[in-house]
């Protein structure tokens, strides 16, 4: 399977469920604070998907069971969300939306807080908010993929953090998952060339410690870190255009 070329109308449709899960993210933001379930959080997002017309891409891909994941401080992402699983203040967050609206895909995530938090947590945070936009300003036609992954992975090691690789960005749009994979820590001038029309997302998963995951054995999807030490992730869902890259997943203002 090749990178898919999207057509505008096609565009024009994973625009318009991208920035249904932007809007998505600004909505829950409300409802962050110290008690708060991620299961709750969970259900706020999937009525408010279902009541703008789209219904969550995560529900039931590959037996995943909710509409969001909702992935705390050591879990770097795939975080399930549960009512069993309550904010507490110092915790750093990230809430990943993925919206089907019209048949097609649109995917973010972003971190939130509890609170009062750790200098360092915060630290990890702004770094990979700005591997994010560092990787995104290498959005043009003509550019490798791999050049967003070179200058995330430069930025964030001179920062001392750690670029996860077990987990990639994606052509998204279509599908959930589409070709390529989008590596967040890749050799300068490596990879596919970014052509018009191309969506997909960057979404660095950046780790405090070391950069290797594992899976919990009981549910299949939590992924945390090896050595208990924090990681925060940030995404969007991107479109080359004829001269640069337009984000898709804005929320409305
Ligand atoms: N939204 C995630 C991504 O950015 C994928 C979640 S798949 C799930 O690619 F099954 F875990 F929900
Ligand atoms: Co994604
Ligand atoms: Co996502």
């Amino acid at each position: 399977m090749a990178i898919l070329i999207k057509t505008p109308e096609q565009i024009e449709g994973i625009r318009q469920s991208s920035r249904l899960a932007a809007n998505t993210l600004k909505m829950i933001e409300g409802y962050i604070k110290e008690g708060i379930s991620t299961g709750y959080l969970d259900r706020l997002m999937e009525e408010y998907m279902r009541d703008h017309g789209a219904v969550p891409a995560t529900l039931g891909y590959h037996g995943y069971p909710k509409s969001s994941c909702i992935s705390l401080n050591e879990v770097v992402c795939h975080g399930i969300p549960s009512n069993d699983t309550v904010l507490k203040p110092g915790d750093i967050f990230n809430i990943d939306v993925t919206t089907i609206l019209n048949g097609y895909y649109g995917d973010t995530s972003k971190m939130y807080t509890v609170g009062e938090v750790s200098p360092a947590a915060l630290r990890l945070i702004d770094v990979t908010r700005h591997s994010l936009d560092l990787g995104i300003q290498q959005v043009r036609p003509g550019n490798k993929f791999g050049n967003i992954g070179h200058v995330i992975g430069q930025f964030v090691r001179s920062k001392g953090f750690s670029v996860v690789y077990e987990f990639c960005g994606h052509g998204v749009g279509i599908e959930f998952h589409e070709e390529p994979q989008v590596e967040h820590s890749a050799r300068r001038n490596s990879g596919a060339v970014m052509k018009p029309g191309m969506t997909f997302t960057i979404e660095p998963m950046i780790n405090e410690g070391k950069p290797r995951t594992k899976i919990d054995k009981d549910d299949g999807w939590t992924a945390r870190t090896i050595d208990g030490k924090i990681s925060a992730q940030f995404e969007h869902t991107v479109l080359v255009t004829q001269t640069g890259v337009e984000i898709l997943t804005l929320p409305d203002e």
